[in-house]
């Protein structure tokens, strides 16, 4: 049976692309961030996965704001980087999917009612794939299969924080019913607070994220009761992209422990926090029967 190893949850700023094109990432601007992420790098060699699956957002590259599906699942045998205007080179090697677990998981979301977008064809963007290229740098072929899983976080009205978190729940079920011995890993890519526009824009709020990375390990049912408004208030209007570390940390299904952690004040715009979250499966006592609330 497939097993989930745990959780990575980044942020997915473009300019880090634009850093890793340029080879920046012993420059002062960037070095503790890039170095930060050895924590992950020693964690992905030990758990070495097959598969991680990704729970991110699309900025417009598949959706527009005419047509945004709520929740889209790629289903294809492959995902292409597209460029979206953010001056990141398409540097990246095409993403290898794995159609079988796809479609397992489709299957089992739709029949847990979540009313899904299937993809055949998707490409993926700066959220999909700078987290990638954090995760295994410079890499000409991919050493893990993918599953993309796009959460509206652009045009409103956006899933609940509720809502994000049991679709990880139905993701963490269903991976664990499937029946290849696959070694799984989940990344989460977004946050933590920014906002790109208007008169706030700039604004970051470091005490709110620390509680969201303390809590997101220890409680993270108290981060499904902000409401999204709340969330755009307290963690500026990109920052809702918390939504991402919500649903991923729904998908660990047994005792859930802090790895490895960093946070970073700023990347462009943004609060960059990483977190590596192990899983190990406690038997009856799974986490994946936390109740939380209906939205
Ligand atoms: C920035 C952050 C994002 O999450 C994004 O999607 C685009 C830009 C930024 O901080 O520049
Ligand atoms: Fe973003």
């Amino acid at each position: 049976m497939a097993n989930i190893a745990g959780a990575i949850t980044t942020s997915h700023v473009p300019a880090i692309g634009t850093a890793i094109a340029r080879g920046l990432q012993q420059d002062p601007y960037w070095r503790s961030f890039f170095d930060a992420f050895q924590g992950a790098h020693d964690w992905l060699q030990e758990v070495h996965p097959d598969v991680v699956v990704v729970f991110y957002n699309d900025h417009g590259l598949n959706f527009f704001l005419d047509k945004m599906p709520t929740f889209a699942v790629g289903a294809a045998s492959e995902y292409r980087y597209a460029d979206e205007g953010w001056g990141i080179p398409a540097m990246f090697p095409p993403f290898p999917g794995d159609t079988q677990l796809s479609w397992h998981l489709i299957e089992s979301l739709v029949h847990d009612e979540f009313d899904l977008t299937t993809c055949q064809e998707m490409q993926v963007d700066h959220a999909f794939a700078v987290p990638m290229a954090l995760l295994w740098p410079g890499v000409t072929s991919w050493p893990v299969r993918t599953v993309p899983i796009a959460i509206n976080t652009v045009q409103h009205p956006l899933p609940s924080a509720v809502r994000c978190f049991k679709l990880g729940q139905a993701v963490g079920r269903a991976i664990e019913a499937f029946p290849q011995d696959l070694q799984v890993v989940i990344l989460g890519t977004g946050g933590l607070s920014h906002q790109l526009e208007g008169t706030r824009a700039g604004f970051i709020n470091k005490e709110f994220d620390l509680m969201c990375m303390d809590k997101l390990v220890s409680d993270p049912t108290a981060l499904t009761r902000y409401s999204n408004t709340q969330l755009v208030d307290l963690a500026g209007s990109q920052g809702v992209e918390l939504l991402m570390w919500i649903a991923a940390r729904g998908a660990l299904t047994g005792r859930v422990t802090s790895v490895h952690s960093n946070y970073h004040i700023p990347i462009s715009n943004t609060a960059a926090g990483l977190m590596v979250m192990e899983n190990r499966r406690i038997g009856m006592q799974s986490q994946r029967h936390i109740e939380v609330a209906s939205a």
